[in-house]
């Protein structure tokens, strides 16, 4: 009951607020690798890398490789121009490992979770990303974002650095995970994160979640356990 409610209340917010990104486009049932790919740059992309700087980044990277199998076909040198300031470099060199191994294979995109981990620089949370936004899979994805949304929302005070813990957000996160629309239910989570469920000044107000939301009680019961502290 708790979780439709969620389920339901994060899915119409993000039907109504989710901002314009380049990776969010309509795509038709037939594009189901397309997507995949895109969405496997730009999540790489944004590992460490603001929304605002990936924007020019991503366009760029494809127009130059719109498709996996024009990426095959790159150079290490190319891609890494094309990297050119966005940092992390192994992260551009992985990709194009990882396209490589993808286009050489003889399996077609891997389309489950579980066989794009095996994939060059692929891991859960990118391997969660494609599979649930592009195959409709119906798995988690757990980032820093994501952590901070389900810890104010169910009032966990342990430390989202541990091992322990996050192994337990990704548990909670695969019960939550909403098996109607798996992808847009865990954009719904990332973009809530980004946006009004911030770091330091939440927007409780706006939240389509605060009356879910355990710590946003506490706050309003107990002036001295802000919300911020998760
Ligand atoms: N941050 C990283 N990936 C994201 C996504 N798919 N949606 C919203 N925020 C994100």
């Amino acid at each position: 009951k708790e979780t439709h409610k969620i389920r339901v209340s994060l899915l119409d917010w993000y039907d109504e607020n989710q901002r314009d990104l380049p990776w969010r486009k309509r795509y038709s049932e037939d594009e189901k690798e397309k997507r995949a790919y895109e969405v496997w740059v730009s999540e790489i992309m944004l590992q460490q890398t603001r929304v605002q700087t990936v924007m020019e980044y991503y366009k760029r990277w494809m127009h130059k490789w719109p498709t996996i199998y024009d990426l095959a076909q790159a150079s290490l040198e190319e891609v890494n121009e094309m990297w050119a300031g966005l940092g992390y470099y192994r992260r551009a060199r992985f990709l194009l490992e990882g396209a490589k191994m993808v286009v050489e294979g003889k399996d077609g995109f891997p389309n489950q979770a579980s066989s794009l981990m095996k994939v060059k620089g692929i891991g859960e949370y990118t391997a969660g990303a494609i599979a649930s936004i592009a195959f409709n899979e119906v798995v988690p994805v757990v980032d820093g974002n994501v952590i901070r949304v389900l810890a104010r929302l169910k009032a966990i005070s342990a430390n989202p650095k541990d091992r322990l813990t996050i192994k337990n957000f990704w548990k909670l996160a695969a019960q939550l995970v909403d098996p109607s629309r798996p992808g847009d239910f865990n954009q719904s989570l990332m973009e809530l994160g980004a946006t009004l469920c911030s770091v330091s000044k939440p927007s409780c107000s706006s939240c389509p979640v605060s009356s879910q939301c355990r710590a946003y009680s506490l706050f309003q019961e107990n002036e001295t356990n802000p919300v911020t502290d998760y």
